[in-house]
């Protein structure tokens, strides 16, 4: 029995895990939300230490010791473009323990019905649930891992008798839970694990490597709806709370980045199984543009009133954030009014621009969302557009046959002069053609965004 004190302590770290995803919701409060967040799940960690009869110490504080390393290494030295798998990781490793878990607490559970202790029905549910999406979400977070960091090939993975072999393992899924919980059964709980570890590989690997970051926020709810199971077979209302909390928060992010691309979660899964959503590639055009050079830009820029910065995964790449920030407090010293416009999908993980600005410490009244700033503009003399593509092409507008039909975009092509910052004719993410790089007022000004932006500082400062 958990005594009535630690019960409180629980009850105040479910608290704080409220507290921290409020804080989690804007820029200005992250840094605390997140704070708090780390406080709760070190006191979690810390109150069993204080009461019951905890067997094996030194090998849980030498476990401890082992992931406190791991996770401050892990975060100090990642690159913000790499953001997606480390997190893909700490998930998985996430619903792989709360899998574990549950297998020990099955354990249990079978030496107590041997003992002619009654075990409950809803018990064994939630443990079976517990071993099976826990396994499924570390084998997927796995191999969500493995294509963002190039280990595997990030193309979707399709063979044939996938979709069968699949629909065979969750009927297998299916099946073995149900005899777990007429009978606990350890053997038959490490059979379910592996069946799940098998369903979260095929899960996965049909997805095309730019679409993982939506797999990653799924398997991510995936992992909180088992902790949540884990904490109702434990009796633990930290966790309970702290799972439903990420289940419910993790399913949502998954459906508005799907709704933000214009997609469903089911095509996202599945498109590359019927032969559909394989983004990604493309032809790199030989259309004629108009280009210029960081003075013309420059001059542009220094005689607009209205500028709208617009930030996309190539910012990132290029790790060009410094120097736009550069660039915008001299535009803004000179007079203009110059704002960041934020796509909710621009980059390739959520909130991916707001991270990356915050890094360069633009201030957060800046950054406008897609929705407040689109009907600026028009107003606009200068739209910059540094390493973004498809969230200002027009074609999720006008092209019924685009994959990005249907996505919101941002209004670029409604001001009066457009000039983007790219390397080539290479097409964004969704592999296609941008028709606004063809466009009279459209400027190209090619080269990596980091060098560019640096020449287009110095020139806009000898103006
Ligand atoms: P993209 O459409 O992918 O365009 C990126 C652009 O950056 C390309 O035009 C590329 O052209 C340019 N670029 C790359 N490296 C550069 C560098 N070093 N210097 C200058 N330019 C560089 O990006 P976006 O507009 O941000 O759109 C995001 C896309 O990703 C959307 O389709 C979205 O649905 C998808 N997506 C987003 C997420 C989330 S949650 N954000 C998750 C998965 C997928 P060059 O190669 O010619 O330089």
């Amino acid at each position: 029995m958990i005594p009535t004190w630690a019960q409180l302590l629980y009850l105040f770290g479910a608290v704080c895990f409220i507290l921290a995803l409020k804080g989690l919701s804007g820029p200005k409060t992250a840094r605390n939300g997140n704070l708090i967040g780390a406080f709760a799940a070190v006191l979690a960690c810390t109150i069993p230490f204080f009461y019951g009869d905890l067997d094996h110490v030194p090998l849980i504080v030498a476990a401890i010791a082992v992931g406190t390393v791991g996770g401050v290494y892990g975060a100090r030295t990642v690159q913000m473009t790499q953001m997606p798998q480390m997190v893909a990781l700490f998930n998985g490793v996430g619903g792989g323990a709360a899998a574990l878990v549950a297998l020990l607490e099955l354990d249990e559970i079978v030496g107590a019905a041997d003992a002619g202790f009654d075990v409950q029905k809803f018990t064994l549910v939630a443990t079976a649930f517990t071993i099976l999406v826990g396994s499924v979400s570390f084998a997927g977070s796995i191999i969500t891992f493995a294509k963002l960091q190039d280990l595997m090939t990030s193309r979707p993975v399709v063979f044939p008798g996938l979709p069968v072999v699949f629909g065979a393992g969750i009927l297998g899924a299916i099946v073995l839970a149900v005899l777990q919980v007429r009978e606990a059964n350890l053997a038959l709980g490490i059979v379910l694990a592996l069946v799940g570890l098998l369903l979260g590989v095929l899960l996965v690997l049909p997805v095309g490597g730019a679409d993982v970051p939506i797999v990653i926020s799924l398997l991510n709810a995936f992992t909180g709806l088992t902790v949540a199971a884990g904490g109702y077979v434990l009796s633990n209302t930290l966790l309970l709370v702290a799972g439903t909390l990420v289940g419910a928060s993790g399913t949502f992010l998954t459906l508005l980045m799907a709704n933000a691309m214009g997609r469903s979660v089911a095509n996202i899964l599945f498109g590359a199984l019927r032969g559909g959503s394989t983004l990604g590639g493309g032809e790199v055009s030989d259309r004629p543009v108009k280009s210029a050079g960081p003075e013309d830009v420059a001059i542009m820029l220094n005689y607009a009133e209205r500028v709208i910065i617009v930030p996309g995964y190539g910012l990132a790449v290029a790790q060009a954030q410094h120097t736009l920030r550069e660039l915008v407090d001299l535009l803004i010293a000179r007079g203009a009014e110059v704002d960041y416009a934020i796509h909710p999908v621009a980059g390739r993980m959520p909130g991916h621009m707001n991270v990356l600005l915050a890094e360069a410490q633009v201030p957060y009244e800046q950054l406008i969302e897609m929705d407040e700033i689109n009907d600026e503009f028009k107003e606009a003399d200068v739209v910059l557009v540094v390493g973004a593509n498809d969230v200002v092409n027009p074609a999720a507008r006008n092209t019924p046959s685009a994959p990005i039909y249907g996505m919101p975009i941002l209004n670029a092509d409604e001001a009066k002069q457009v000039v983007f910052l790219k390397r080539s004719m290479r097409p964004g993410f969704a592999g296609i053609e941008n028709e606004l790089l063809f466009e009279p007022e459209t400027t190209l000004l090619f080269g990596d965004a980091k060098d560019t932006l640096g020449k287009v500082l110095t020139a806009v400062k000898a103006l």
